[in-house]
Order: C-alpha cells, then structure tokens, then sequence
C-alpha cells in the first residue's frame, strides 16, 4: 500500500504553477520573435512583443518572490546538496533515470520532509532556479532598458553578448522543462508527482 507525506505548501505549487504559465508564454513569444517571418508568424510580431514584455516583467517579480519566500521559509536549503557522498548519490540516481526505473527497481533516494530532493535533483533545481533563471531575468530587463547595457563589450554592440546570453539561457530553461516534464511521469504512477504539485501530498 502507498504512503502519503504533505511536501509542499501552498505558496510553493501556487509560485511553481504560475512560474511554469510565465515560461511557456514567454517561450512560445520569445520563439516567436527570435524565428520572426512575418509571411508565416506564429504570434504575431507586436502582439507578441508586448506579451513577452508583460510575461518578463511579471516573472521579475514572481522570481523575486520566489528567492524571498524561499529564504523566510527556510526551503532554499532543499537545493544545496549535502556532502559527503554527492557525485556517487547523482550518479546512482541517473544509473536509475536511465536503467533501473526500466526494471522495476525502487527509488534510490525517496523524498523525506527533511530531504525533499535527490542530490541530482537538488543540483539541477539549484543551477536552473539560482544561476540560470537569474540570467534570464537580468539580460530581459537589460534587452527591455538598453541604457542600462554597456556601450561596448568585447569589440561589439554592448547589446549583443546581452542578447546571446538572453537566447542561451532562455534555450537552457526550454530544454530544462522537456526533461523535467519527463521525469515528472516517474513517480510511483505516471500522475502521482503531478499531482502532489496540485496538492501538496507525495504518495510513495
Ligand atoms: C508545464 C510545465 C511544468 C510541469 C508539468 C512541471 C511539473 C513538475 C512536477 C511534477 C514536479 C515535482 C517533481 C519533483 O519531485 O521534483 C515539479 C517540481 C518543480 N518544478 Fe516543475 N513543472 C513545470 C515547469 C517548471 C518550470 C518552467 C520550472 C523552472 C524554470 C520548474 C521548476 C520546478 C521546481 C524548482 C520544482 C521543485 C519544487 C519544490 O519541491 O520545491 N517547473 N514540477
């Protein structure tokens, strides 16, 4: 028989839900306008430059809220892996994603309160939401004030390293969530983790 632990609190799967609205409109507006054509546009070229607009400034203060709430309550300290032993327990934990979970192998690590995460999973929660999510809110706001922006950097447009660093990080955080959506299927069933993001209970 499975067993249930409450995980989340609200304002976590309340920030996780409208985080992942702000980056699917911000990704589908953002390809939009990187691809433009304007013969065959997928949003079209303003309406889309002012939702991504909008979406940007609105994932500023959702990401600031994110960084404060996870400080006042304590849960930034889910994302540090712990020592000793971290690479070995990433490593098991990826012998399992890619081998173990095809044979019916049971979760190395299973999320307790005190350690919500795996250690692959606190490193990669770590690098997306404090390193590379950062990067793409600072270079957007950066694109949406240019006086902000160097003159010159390395020879060029002070803009463009702003603007290649903007597209890279946007990519990463893309291919980020393709996984990420896959790994939420590996729950006890292929729901089960989606649905602990809606209420809160981790069954195991
Ligand atoms: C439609 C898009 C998305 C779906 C369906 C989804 C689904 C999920 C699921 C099932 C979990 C629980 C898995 C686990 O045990 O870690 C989760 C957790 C998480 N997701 Fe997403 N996600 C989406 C988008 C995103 C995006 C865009 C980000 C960040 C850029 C993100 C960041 C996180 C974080 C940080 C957690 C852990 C939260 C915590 O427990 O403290 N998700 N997501």
């Amino acid at each position: 028989m499975s067993e249930r632990i409450y995980l989340l609190p609200l304002w976590l799967r309340l920030w996780h839900w409208s985080n992942a609205v702000l980056i699917i409109t911000l990704a589908v507006t953002g390809f939009s306008l990187h691809f433009a054509d304007p013969a065959l546009p997928l949003v079209e070229f303003s309406l889309a430059r002012r939702i991504h607009d909008l979406a940007g400034l609105s994932l500023a203060a959702l990401y600031t809220f994110f960084v404060v709430a996870n400080i006042v309550s304590g849960n930034w300290w889910q994302y540090v892996p712990k020592p000793p032993g971290v690479l070995a327990r990433c490593w098991r934990q990826a012998r399992f994603y890619g081998y173990g979970i095809f044979r019916g192998e049971a979760h190395p690590y299973p999320p307790t309160r005190e350690a919500n995460f795996n250690a692959l999973q606190a490193l990669v929660y770590w690098f997306i939401m404090y390193l590379v999510l950062p990067v793409v809110v600072v270079t957007g706001l950066v694109f949406m004030f240019p006086q902000f922006a160097p003159d010159q950097m390395f020879g060029f447009d002070g803009l463009l390293p702003v603007a290649m660093l903007h597209y890279l990080a946007g990519t990463v955080i893309v291919l980020f969530m393709c996984a990420h959506i896959y790994l939420g299927t590996t729950g006890v069933t292929v729901t089960s983790l989606f649905k602990m993001m809606v209420t809160g209970w981790h069954e195991h």
